[in-house]
């Protein structure tokens, strides 16, 4: 498989060790193993978890951890789950098993690259499904229904979304499923930024999964409980999908880590206290950048997220937002992502996850740069 380079990878790694301030992470400030095990109080559990000799853990997944992922989900058994290195890989397998070369695919656009750069890779033919600033990123019902023929394979969705933070609601998700099934697609809903509702905004559809067998829903632990770093994702799908996916994955990562399946096991058994501490974090961050925002006005402005942690700034000046963001982390070590990545010039993406004194102090090193910049190089006319 020959597959295009993943630009927000390659530009996050190029900077994320050497700035001061990472605005541009898409997840919720990172927790240790010991913090995990004094928000829970499962600290003699994990210490106990330490002491076990680091087997093959099982392949698909504990059973004990898809018995509560799988309670997450309605109608759904521990053979329905399959947990993997990340939702990334999950959203991999899936791909993999479910898409042929040719295969038609609805994607969401912009996106999280994977969710359309694999499909192209195995030669589908991948529509995007546009969320624009001038729609205010929001997911248009009849422009799907312009778009989806008796040859589509999948349609692929995000909600919360990432760059935008647009959302899917009950209502439109069961609109986008009846369409989907009505010509027999997949539709494969990356759930990601599942869990992370903003305050006075619409709630987000619950999982695809829910809507029945051709709805497949991807998890992860990374973005909702700042656990990237434990590797641990999932899917849920029909049983004999689910297989497939095991049997493919047999040949790139085999299991999930020993200790990672265990110690999520304990987050998701504390996922209510945990998410406590991840909404506590988000609103905070938010109503900062809302105020930052607003004391930018006429230089900066954004379509408000209405879910997940992340967001586009748009800004009004004729600099390409890769220069922009290369000057940033350079020139003041702050990195907020460029919309290029996205395919929206004069954005950058910022993720309000981090933690909130170093979020605070990144915001004003940022704003007082861009503020400086837009003196010498001027504000555009809007
Ligand atoms: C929409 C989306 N899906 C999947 C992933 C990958 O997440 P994970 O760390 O679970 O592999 C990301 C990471 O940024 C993402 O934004």
């Amino acid at each position: 498989m020959r597959i295009e380079s993943f630009e927000l990878e390659r530009w996050m790694t190029t900077w994320e060790t050497v700035v001061s301030y990472d605005l541009a992470e898409s997840g919720i400030q990172p927790m240790s193993v010991n913090q995990l095990g004094a928000l829970t109080g499962e600290q003699d559990r994990i210490a106990s978890i330490l002491d076990e000799p680091l087997l093959y853990s099982e392949a698909c997944g504990t059973i004990q951890l898809r018995e509560i992922i799988a309670g997450l989900y309605e109608n759904t058994d521990p053979d329905n789950v399959l947990v993997t290195t990340g939702a990334i890989e999950a959203n991999f397998l899936l791909f993999n098993t479910l898409l042929v070369q040719g295969d038609e695919v609805i994607v969401v656009d912009p996106c999280y690259q994977q969710l359309a750069s694999v499909p192209k890779a195995l030669g589908c033919i991948v529509k995007p499904w546009k969320l624009t600033p001038e729609n205010g990123f929001r997911y248009q019902l009849d422009e799907l229904q312009i778009l989806i023929t008796p040859r589509t394979r999948m349609i692929v969705i995000n909600s919360p979304h990432n760059p935008s933070g647009a959302i899917l609601t009950d209502e439109e998700l069961d609109r986008v499923y009846a369409m989907a099934e009505s010509v027999g697609a997949w539709v494969l809903s990356d759930e990601a930024y599942r869990w992370l509702s903003l305050p006075d905004q619409p709630k987000c559809a619950g999982p695809a999964r829910d809507r029945g067998d051709s709805g497949l829903s991807v998890g992860t632990l990374s973005k909702p409980f700042g656990l990237p770093g434990l590797r641990i994702g999932w899917m849920v799908a029909p049983a004999d999908v689910v297989k497939e996916c095991w049997s493919f994955r047999d040949y790139i990562s085999l299991s999930p880590g020993y200790l990672n399946d265990r110690l999520a096991q304990i987050v998701l058994e504390h996922r209510t206290t945990l998410m406590e501490r991840t909404r506590s974090i988000a609103s905070g961050n938010l109503a900062l950048v809302e105020q930052w925002i607003r004391e930018r006005e006429g230089l900066i402005e954004w379509v408000r997220p209405q879910g997940g942690l992340l967001g586009l700034l748009r800004y009004q000046m004729d600099i390409p937002s890769a220069e922009l963001a290369d000057d940033l982390a350079r020139d003041a070590s702050v990195m907020l992502a460029p919309g290029s990545a996205f395919g929206h010039e004069h954005h950058l993406r910022i993720g309000f996850g981090a933690e909130p004194e170093r979020f605070r102090e990144g915001m004003d090193v940022a704003g007082n740069y861009i503020e400086r910049v837009a003196s010498e190089r001027g504000v555009r006319n809007r």
